[in-house]
């Protein structure tokens, strides 16, 4: 196997959850894990069955799984409505006038909607889309901050079956171009701005400029967040408040079929173009609520919180459908983790109370170099269960997330999963499964997951290969947005009837899921997907750029730093002021998180002899400052002198 996913770490310290966490958890030791997990692998429509009853269907399904593979169907012929999962069913189970979004505004406000208050603005909101003109199956494209909200938007879109993509607010409006363009959206829903680091986000400035390029959208509705006057397109621009007021307060969910399209959602591949992973109803629905009600172990007096930003999976699957259709408390809080100071999560989880933290691997690292002063004056006594996601979570930072924000008391569940696998497929569960820090450890229920070589062979423990999943799971993916062949091609072409993931790992000798990184050209920068080949196109894109390649380099606090080779046109001189506008380029293109933490000019690239650039070499010299793997293919040997005499200086 290639050398880049050989692991050599060997973590020795475990832990299990007290005697007291196991009494009170849904699964309470490993042999009710075990067996459960045999079922749910051998008789998958029986497990998922049972679950997905949990949930309200206004037709049951004749069929659990129709798999031809690459393409399932949950759940064939049911008929029920998202929304009316999420909302609804609380108000006649004893949960309606319990807060369902506790929320607080960066500049410090705070608001509570309980199921019923949630009912009732879905529903309003539901109406407003209706009087647009929104259909079942039209695409509408969500660009928001953290307020309630974006949330709302979302349901109220399942709510009438139209399929929402929302584009994470950090994106620029040249990325909801590319977005509104792939899914051919009819309608976008944004806001005046939000408050991030104690400025405002243009939402609405980013969403303006995008349509100037985009024409094909009728109706911009405005969510007024700020309050500043901002310019308004006549005939298509309204606000939110307006138009609710003009509409009923009543709606009646209709049940759409099981299949029915819920969302797309874009994350970076291995090419220029992001990808539009497509995920549909009763099957997502039913592995994002069953996955919380055993891996985060939600209970009724729960108070959870998930810090990550709705514009991405974990915002969907953790923040808007699992935890809502489990009828469970949240706080959703809409700005930095450092504003005022790296006090602030620790004064929300105190404020209110929250017991199930799950945060990023980055943002710990973060905490650990703002120093313990911040958490050390708080009191977080309510925490009893603590989750990571995003990438694998180095040791130091899982210890000090352990001791410092657990108190030594609480689990921690490292969940591993992606965009396109819908919910967390490797997991502990807090009440059973002895973690070790590093690992995601076990398969969640139904997933077959393992550890292939080249050769479609099942790696022995410690010997590094592909992940895969070998049979098909309730949340997975249907396709990519309107490119079945892409959906093919990069999930299914390893082995055959099985779903690659594009992560390296190994299992250790407990069968432990190690995950190493990725294997393809996909970089993991604070827990965000990356392709390099999307920042190369926006360098090339500028017009001092001949060619350039992008590799990442480990960093701190990041996980990855973003680092670019560039080599200029003719008679363009280069400096650092160019530079400097390069990485501001990058950040108009894509947005900010895509800029490179470094840029060198080279007069030439690494390049095999058939002309592709060699990044491997680059990504090592990065990293070490030498090159020492096979470099017999390389086309001039002085190009990697050059750049390393380039990085010394
Ligand atoms: C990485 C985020 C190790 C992995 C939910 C995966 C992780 C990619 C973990 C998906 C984890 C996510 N341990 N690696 N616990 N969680 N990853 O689509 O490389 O934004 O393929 O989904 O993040 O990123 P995505």
């Amino acid at each position: 196997m290639s050398d880049n996913i050989e692991s050599h770490l060997s973590e020795n310290r475990i832990f299990k959850p007290s005697k007291e966490f196991s009494k009170n958890a849904r699964i309470k030791s490993m042999a009710q894990y075990k067996r459960m997990h045999k079922e749910s692998i051998e008789k998958p429509g029986v497990f998922w069955g049972r679950e997905a009853k949990e949930l309200t269907w206004q037709k049951k399904w004749t069929k659990a799984l129709d798999w031809k593979a690459p393409y399932a169907k949950w759940f064939v012929g049911g008929k029920l409505n998202v929304c009316e999962n999420c909302v609804d069913r609380h108000l006649t189970n004893g949960r309606a006038n319990k807060a369902a979004i506790i929320w607080e505004g960066e500049p410090g406000e705070s608001r509570t909607l309980t199921y019923r208050q949630l009912h009732r603005e879905v529903c309003q909101f539901a109406n407003v889309l209706l009087a647009q003109g929104i259909k079942p199956k039209d695409r509408v494209l969500i660009y928001m901050p953290m307020v309630p909200e974006a949330v709302i938007a979302m349901l109220a879109c399942a709510r009438i079956g139209a399929v929402h993509s929302v584009v994470f607010g950090g994106f620029s409006a040249e990325s909801i171009v590319d977005r509104l363009s792939d899914c051919k959206a009819k309608a976008v829903i944004t806001a005046d701005g939000g408050y991030r680091r104690g400025g405002v986000v243009p939402l609405k400035a980013n969403v303006d400029e995008a349509l100037k390029k985009y024409k094909a959208v009728d109706t911009v509705i405005v969510h007024q967040r700020i309050g500043d006057k901002i310019p308004m397109k006549r005939g298509r621009d309204v606000y939110w408040h307006d138009e609710a007021a003009r509409v009923p307060a009543k709606h009646v969910a209709k049940a759409f079929d099981s299949e029915h399209p819920l969302f797309i959602l874009y994350t970076s591949g291995s090419t220029g173009k992001p990808k539009g992973i497509l995920h549909t109803s009763g099957g997502y629905l039913t592995g994002t609520y069953s996955t919380c009600k055993y891996i985060f172990d939600m209970q009724d007096d729960d108070v959870y919180w998930c810090t990550a930003d709705v514009g991405w999976v974990t915002g969907h699957s953790y923040i808007t459908y699992g935890p809502l259709a489990n009828g469970v408390t949240q706080v959703m809080y809409e700005g930095a983790p450092n504003h005022p100071d790296f006090g602030r999560f620790w004064d929300i989880v105190e404020k209110y109370g929250v017991t199930i933290f799950y945060t990023a691997p980055t943002a710990i690292r973060a905490f650990i170099k703002a120093g313990d002063q911040f958490p050390d004056s708080r009191d977080l006594s309510s925490l009893r269960l603590l989750g990571t996601v995003g990438e694998p979570i180095n040791p130091e930072a899982w210890m000090w997330y352990h001791e410092k924000i657990g108190g030594g008391r609480c689990p921690i569940v490292d969940t591993w999963w992606q965009t396109e696998t819908g919910a967390i497929m490797i997991s502990p569960l807090p009440g059973c499964t002895p973690t070790k820090p590093g690992t995601a450890t076990l398969p969640f229920f139904g997933v077959d997951a393992a550890i292939l070589d080249e050769t479609g062979e099942e790696c022995a423990p410690n010997e590094g290969g592909k992940l895969v999943i070998r049979k098909p799971w309730p949340s997975m993916l249907r396709s990519i947005y309107g490119d079945k062949k892409r959906y093919r091609d990069t999930y299914w072409n390893d082995y055959k009837g099985m779903y690659t993931a594009g992560d390296g790992a190994r299992t250790d000798r407990q069968g432990n899921f190690w995950i190493v990184g990725r294997l393809d050209d996909v970089l993991n920068v604070s827990g965000h997907r990356l392709g390099t080949a999307e920042v190369e196109s926006a360098l090339v894109e500028h017009k001092t750029v001949a060619e350039s390649a992008v590799v990442g380099r480990p960093h701190e606090i990041k996980g990855q730093g973003v680092v670019a080779f560039v080599t200029v046109k003719g008679n363009v001189k280069t400096s650092e002021a160019l530079a400097k506008e390069l990485r501001n380029h990058v950040g108009k293109v894509i947005g900010a998180i895509a800029k490179p933490d470094e840029i060198y000019f080279t007069p030439s690239l690494p390049k095999t002899r058939s002309g592709k650039i060699m990044r491997r070499l680059l990504k090592e010299l990065v990293a070490t400052g030498e090159v020492s793997g096979n470099i017999t293919t390389l086309e001039d040997y002085s190009v990697i002198a050059d750049l390393q005499k380039n990085l010394k200086k």
